[in-house]
């Protein structure tokens, strides 16, 4: 496996031991604050609605009536495994299929809103990710974004920049001093809500504390 997260797959990952870990760890950070970021991530979401990278379907139970459909895209098999069995019990309609961030299984211009929660650290290029996610969205489509970014503290931001030279072969291609808001900004995205804030389940979990949740428009012409 290199730094990116890859280990060589055509079209897809396999982070095996990254899934077990993440399917144990989850539960704890779900009950001390992650759902309830995923609710505000989702607060609003109508239409046709694709998931990028969904994991284990952790969004998929705080998806709303107004949701007309969601396409789940999650290239790690045992990741997706799991979000399979987890769209199976909840009210939104939910298809889970493989597919990478950088070419998304999906025609122009046919998505309401885009998803990306806890995903753009850990894509090998975020414009690249960003671009596909602009590409699909409808003109005027929402992207909604989950993620954990560069702290604005000079002391923390230069800490995760030291850790990032380990964390990512460990996190299954995960950085933690990424300008996640930079890159939406800079791929065309009208940022129209943000909210920073701290979260930090664990005690290791320090160098990922810094997180946004927030809208971002594709613009209706350019
Ligand atoms: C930390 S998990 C987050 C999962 C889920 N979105 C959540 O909020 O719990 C990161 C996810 O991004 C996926 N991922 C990593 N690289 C990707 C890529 N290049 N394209 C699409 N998804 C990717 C991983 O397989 C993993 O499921």
């Amino acid at each position: 496996m290199d730094k990116s997260g890859r280990n060589g797959r055509k079209g897809g990952v396999s982070h095996p031991v990254f899934a077990y870990m993440y399917s144990r760890f989850a539960p704890g950070a779900e009950r001390l604050g992650a759902a309830h970021h995923r609710d505000e991530l989702l607060s609003g979401i109508s239409g046709r609605v694709l998931e990028v990278g969904a994991g284990s379907g952790l969004n998929f139970r705080h998806y709303g009536d107004a949701v007309t459909g969601v396409l789940a895209v999650e290239p790690e098999p045992h990741m997706r495994a799991m979000a399979i069995r987890a769209s199976i019990d909840v009210p939104v309609k939910v298809l889970v299929v493989g597919g990478m961030d950088s070419r998304l299984p999906v025609a122009d211009a046919v998505f309401d809103a885009v998803v990306a929660s806890l995903m753009l650290c850990s894509v090998p290029d975020q414009r690249v990710a960003l671009a596909e996610m602009y590409r699909v969205l409808k003109p005027g489509g929402e992207l909604r974004f989950y993620e954990h970014v560069q702290a604005q503290e000079r002391v923390l931001a230069s800490i995760q920049r030291a850790v990032d030279t380990f964390w990512p072969y460990f996190g299954a291609g995960c950085h933690t001093s990424r300008d996640t808001l930079r890159a939406i900004e800079e791929s065309g995205f009208e940022v129209t809500s943000l909210h920073r804030f701290r979260f930090q389940p664990c005690l290791m979990c320090a160098p990922v504390s810094p997180h946004i949740t927030g809208v971002a428009l594709k613009r209706l012409s350019g």
